[in-house]
C-alpha cells in the first residue's frame, strides 16, 4: 500500500470526530436534564457556522466543522478556475445534474459555487467516505495521471475531484462532493447550514 492510505488529514478529521461522538455520549448520559433543554452543545450540533474568510488567499483553502462534516471553503486561483472547463471531458457528473446530493440551484454552474471564485463543498468522499486530500499541484505525481489538473485525491480507493468538487469519470467514487446549503452574509462572512436571510 502507499503512503496515501496513512493520510494525516483523514486521520485527523477521524479523530475529531471521535470527540464529538464521545462527547454526545456523555450527553445522552443525562436523559432527564436534555429533554427539559436541548444542551448548547447539541444546538450547536447541528446549527448553522458563520465564517470570516476575509484573510483567505487565492490558493488557501480553509476547513470548518458543520454538523459533524468537515466543510471545505477554497478561494481559487484564476489557473484553478480555468482548469475547470478544460476538465469536463473527463468527469462523470460535470453539470451536477445527479441527485443523490443535489447540488444547490445557486452552486449548479461550472465553478459550483455563489462567487465564482469561492468553492464550498463538504469534505467527504461520495464512495465510503474518507475525506479527500489536497493536490493542488497539476502535472504527473503519484497516484495521480500525468495531465493532472489540479484538485483533491480520495486516498482510500483513488477517487480524484476536480477544483470544484466534480468526481472524474471511472473512479469509486458515483458523486461529486456535496455542496452545503449556505449563503453570504456579507462580501466576506458566510453562513454554512442555511441558504435563506432569516
Ligand atoms: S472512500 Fe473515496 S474512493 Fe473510496
Amino acid at each position: 500500500m502507499s503512503d496515501a492510505t496513512v493520510d494525516p488529514s483523514r486521520r485527523t478529521w477521524l479523530a475529531l470526530t471521535a470527540g464529538v461522538g464521545a462527547v454526545g455520549g456523555v450527553a445522552t448520559a443525562v436523559p432527564f436534564v436534555a429533554s427539559f433543554a436541548p444542551s448548547e452543545r447539541a444546538k450547536a450540533a447541528g446549527a448553522p457556522v458563520r465564517v470570516d474568510i476575509s484573510t483567505l488567499q487565492p490558493g488557501e483553502k480553509l476547513t470548518v466543522e458543520w454538523r459533524g462534516k468537515p466543510v471545505w471553503i477554497m478561494r481559487r486561483t484564476p489557473e484553478q478556475l480555468a482548469s475547470l472547463e478544460k476538465v469536463e471531458g473527463d468527469l462523470a457528473d460535470p453539470n451536477s445534474d445527479r441527485t443523490q446530493y443535489p447540488t444547490p440551484d445557486y452552486a449548479k454552474n461550472r465553478h459550483r459555487s455563489i462567487k465564482e471564485e469561492v468553492l464550498v463543498a463538504v469534505g467527504i468522499c461520495s464512495h465510503l467516505g474518507c475525506s479527500p486530500i489536497d493536490k493542488f499541484q497539476p502535472g504527473a505525481q503519484p497516484s495521480l495521471p500525468d495531465n493532472w489538473p489540479g484538485g483533491f485525491l480520495c486516498p482510500c480507493h483513488g477517487s480524484t475531484f476536480d477544483f470544484a468538487g466534480r468526481v472524474f469519470s471511472n473512479k469509486p467514487a458515483p458523486d461529486n462532493l456535496e455542496v452545503p446549503p449556505h449563503i453570504y452574509l456579507s462580501d466576506t462572512e458566510l453562513l454554512i447550514g442555511e441558504d435563506k436571510q432569516a
